[in-house]
């Protein structure tokens, strides 16, 4: 399995950030709008920092290869009563296997104390890699929403995914 480091998100990290929040492919098939600025990214960050600072959310979490490389972040939201996982990494580290990693890595470091006993993710039906490393990380496909993800004045199915963790 790929060697993967986690450290928390900081300001600084906003340079790497902007090789994703700045690149339309990589934030097609997610809720995230793309920026158009350095300046954006940076205030992004800011905001993250400030709605992660609760003890409901979990990360963001910067992920790296074991080089030291930006991969991506990763983090766990909460909203409307539920813990939902997310994961965006950098283009040209896609396809090495790195999102699987990141996903079993930060499953693996859920304490049992931490009150989360379900963990939802959605994919849109098109993005193959998204709800296969949720799959191959014990997620089960429990719904598929017809044009549920709607960007650019296109629609396309979205799937939801559930795993119960052990308590
Ligand atoms: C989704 C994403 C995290 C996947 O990360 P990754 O490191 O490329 O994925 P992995 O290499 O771990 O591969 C995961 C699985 O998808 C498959 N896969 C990877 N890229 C694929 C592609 N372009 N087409 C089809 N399958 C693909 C892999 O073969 C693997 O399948 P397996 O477990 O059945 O062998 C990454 O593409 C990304 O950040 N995309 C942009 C943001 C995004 O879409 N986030 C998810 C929003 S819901």
């Amino acid at each position: 399995m790929s060697q993967l480091t986690f450290s928390p998100l900081l300001e600084s990290c906003a340079v790497d950030l902007q090789r994703i929040w700045l690149d339309h492919e990589t934030v097609k098939f997610t809720n995230w709008t793309l920026l158009s600025t350095p300046e954006e990214v940076a205030e992004r960050v800011r905001r993250m920092l400030v709605r992660y600072a609760t003890k409901e959310r979990r990360g963001p979490y910067v992920i790296q290869s074991v080089d030291g490389a930006f991969v991506g972040l990763i983090g766990i939201d909460y909203a409307h009563g539920e813990h939902e996982v997310w994961y965006i990494l950098e283009r040209s580290q896609w396809r090495k296997g790195f999102g699987s990693a990141a996903l079993s890595h930060l499953l693996d470091r859920i304490p049992a104390a931490s009150g989360i006993t379900k963990l939802v993710a959605t994919a849109v039906a098109s993005n193959d890699a998204s709800w296969r490393l949720l799959e191959r990380n014990g997620f089960s496909r429990v719904s598929s929403a017809i044009g549920g993800f709607v960007k650019e004045g296109v629609s396309e199915d979205l799937y939801r995914y559930e795993k119960v963790l052990a308590k």
